[in-house]
């Protein structure tokens, strides 16, 4: 699925983004999309351009639904540029100082351009789905960025809840299922709605859409809280400590704090009572989640919420050829090491 739409997505993403000679701020944009290097010098490295799949999964569903290609390819566009803004301003938030194998544009040229870099992806994405009327009518270009827009609103409110988090102790497990289905959910939900929509305009084709999504949503952001804990930084491109020592709530933290009594429970309050966490508290804490099963906890609700996904998937009318590729999409974010 990856691979059959790799090449217009790289078209549409050209397009959308300008040269670097025409703003300065452009440079750390291509640099954070792996097209270029620190001082602006084109490189492009595979390992730095991010695995693509909200783009992806906008092709796969107009294509599924027997809509154009050419026509979801700036929505799909405008989807990871969206996403892009989302991962630039997330690590400033998180103080993540490597994502896709390089380090983090805030940790390049600090905060503040971090923060207009952003700002500058987020408005490419509005333009992209705005400016989609060389292939679609106006009617429905409005109709799509309305959509984009709707849903990162709701991406932004999952990251405002993820950030509160932090301060607070314990997290239900319900708040946690809220907050990823908005952070991470909303948007590879909208990026297989609006490749629907651009396909099919029968209302209970683009509601099961919607339901497969939300499941393929909320199994793709706990896959990855597993990795942020138990995954490779040399496969991830990511550090895998700076969750625990963010206190963040992903899921395992959430079950540890549920599950976890005497002596363990006492230790858990009082490291995460701090700040942040240093070295030998990390340690701690991964004993803690060692000693109360979290990993293998974590893989069962892995494997539920995928089971969910095909349950979603089986009902959908689509060609074999989509539904293969959807199970192997769902194989894919169950079991990925990046
Ligand atoms: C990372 O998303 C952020 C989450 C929502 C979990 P991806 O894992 O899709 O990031 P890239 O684009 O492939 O780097
Ligand atoms: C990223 O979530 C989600 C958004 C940016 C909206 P995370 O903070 O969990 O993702 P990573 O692990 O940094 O990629
Ligand atoms: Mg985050
Ligand atoms: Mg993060």
């Amino acid at each position: 699925m990856f691979d059959r739409y790799r090449l217009y997505l790289e078209d549409a993403m050209a397009d959308a983004v300008p040269p670097l000679d025409q703003h300065p701020i452009n440079a750390l944009l291509r640099y954070h999309l792996g097209w270029s290097d620190q001082h602006g010098a084109p490189s492009p490295t595979p390992a730095s351009q991010g695995k693509a799949l909200r783009p992806t999964l906008c092709m796969f569903a107009c294509e599924a639904f027997d809509g154009q290609l050419t026509d979801a390819a700036p929505a799909a566009a405008a989807l990871e540029l969206i996403h892009n803004f989302s991962l630039i301003h997330d690590d400033i938030q998180d103080r993540g100082y490597e994502r896709r194998h390089q380090p983090t544009v805030w940790a390049v040229w600090g905060t503040s351009p971090a923060l207009v870099a952003g700002d500058s992806m987020q408005s490419l994405g509005d333009h992209t789905s705005i400016l989609a009327t060389d292939s679609v009518s106006p009617t429905t270009a409005i109709r799509v960025s309305g959509l984009i827009t709707e849903s990162y609103l709701e991406m932004i409110e999952g990251q405002c809840r993820d950030l509160q988090f932090e301060q607070r102790e314990t997290i239900r497990t319900d708040e946690y299922l809220d907050m990823i289905a908005l952070k991470t959910g909303a948007l590879i939900r909208s990026s297989l709605v609006i490749g629907a929509a651009l396909a099919t305009e029968d209302a209970g084709t683009i509601d099961g859409v919607a339901r497969f999504g939300r499941a393929i949503g909320r199994l793709f952001q706990i896959r990855d809280d597993y990795l942020g804990i138990w995954g490779d930084d040399a496969i991830t491109g990511k550090s895998t400590d700076s969750d625990i020592v963010q206190r963040k709530k992903s899921y395992p933290i959430v079950y540890a704090f549920q599950e976890s009594s005497g002596s363990n429970r006492t230790e858990l309050t009082r490291l995460y009572a701090q700040e942040t966490l240093d070295e030998p508290d990390v340690d701690r804490v991964l004993d803690i989640l060692e000693d109360i099963g979290a990993a293998v906890q974590t893989d069962a609700l892995t494997e539920s919420t995928a089971e969910e996904a095909r349950t979603a998937l089986a009902v959908l009318e689509m060609p074999q050829w989509a539904q293969t590729d959807a199970e192997n999409l769902i194989d894919f974010m169950a079991n990925r090491l990046f």
